[in-house]
């Protein structure tokens, strides 16, 4: 049976490193880091995602400003809203929760956000950064950062020579995990809806990656045996068998039979889920360093 790769103690490793590195930065006299969120309207699944996102960034001991706008607020109100956090040095991060109500172009509002602050690294800026290789300095999105930090507990910091399969392109976890695989000197495969062959692909991958948003996709006999796989899905399906009505959430992975053949492989939920809050804070934790003119703090 493969190793389970508990990304809820990794995370809350991360966690703790944050916590020690703000209090290293009070102790120099800098200015703790401070992470804005902001959410417009009242979707629920945003609701509970933004809470977590504050209370975790009050417990590594940051300034968390939380704004909580109207659905009716105006594209040129969040603009400005942007550009006086943007202003504020107290501020070290800017959030602002997708998705956002269909009268607000989310492109023009996630470009406003000056690249420094760009802590979940959408800014074209810091995807530039990303796929041209300059890592010391770019911020990258959250999910594929965590995810990157699951397989090196695993496989290490290099990868030389690994086939690395990634399943989904999409902006905020395929294209970007393919970018940081390749950086580790991966030889990288994306795989979309329109790959032909993908068990055959999949079965050629020391390391798979599946971001797709389809439950329990990726089957036990897709996994080469000994590869190392990370479920970035997170779906929730329903659970007759814990009574009417009841879901439960499961990943892109078939885990059951994936996990007898892999070598390591992370569970849904408590996989990647908790790593992306964790990665959220240490990229918060390196814009306060990096705005103290200090060396960025690595994890
Ligand atoms: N753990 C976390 O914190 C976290 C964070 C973000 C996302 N997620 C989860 O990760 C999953 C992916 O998220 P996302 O935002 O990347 O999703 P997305 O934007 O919907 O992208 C899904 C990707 O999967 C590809 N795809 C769809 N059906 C496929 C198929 N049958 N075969 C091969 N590829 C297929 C799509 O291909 P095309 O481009 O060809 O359409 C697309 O590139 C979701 O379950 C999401 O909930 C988790």
């Amino acid at each position: 049976m493969a190793e389970v790769i508990d990304g809820k103690s990794i995370a809350e490793d991360v966690v703790d490193k944050v916590k020690a590195l703000t209090a290293e930065l009070s102790a120099k006299g800098a200015t703790r880091p401070g992470l804005a969120v902001v959410i417009v309207g009242e979707d629920p699944a945003s609701q509970v995602y933004v809470a977590s996102k504050s209370r975790t960034a009050k417990e590594c001991g940051f300034l968390s400003l939380q704004h909580t706008l109207p659905a009716e607020t105006t594209e040129g109100d969040l603009l400005k809203i942007i550009g006086d956090l943007n202003a504020d040095p107290s501020i070290h991060g800017i959030l602002v929760q997708l998705p956002l109500p269909g009268h607000i172009d989310s492109g023009k509002v996630i470009q406003a956000i000056a690249p420094e602050k760009d802590v979940d690294g959408f800014h074209f800026i810091n995807v530039g950064k990303l796929g041209t290789g300059e890592l010391e300095t770019a911020f990258v999105p959250c999910t594929p950062a965590g995810s990157m930090l699951l397989i090196e507990r695993v496989r290490g910091k290099d990868l030389s020579g690994l086939n690395a399969v990634v399943v989904g392109r999409s902006n905020i976890v395929g294209k970007p995990m393919a970018n940081l695989l390749l950086a580790a000197n991966c030889t990288v495969t994306i795989a979309h809806s329109r790959t032909r062959d993908l068990p055959a692909l999949a079965r050629t991958a020391d390391i798979l990656v599946a971001a797709v948003g389809r439950p329990e996709m990726v089957k036990g006999d897709w996994v080469k045996p000994g590869a190392t796989v990370i479920d970035v899905g997170i779906n929730r399906i329903p659970a007759p068998e814990k009574g009417e009505g009841k879901s439960r959430l499961v990943g892109d992975v078939a885990y059951g039979e994936a996990a007898r053949v892999a070598g390591a492989i992370t569970p849904v939920p408590g996989g990647v889920g908790p790593m992306t809050i964790a990665m959220l804070m240490a990229n918060t934790v390196a814009s306060a360093y990096l705005a103290a003119g200090l060396k960025r703090p690595s994890f």
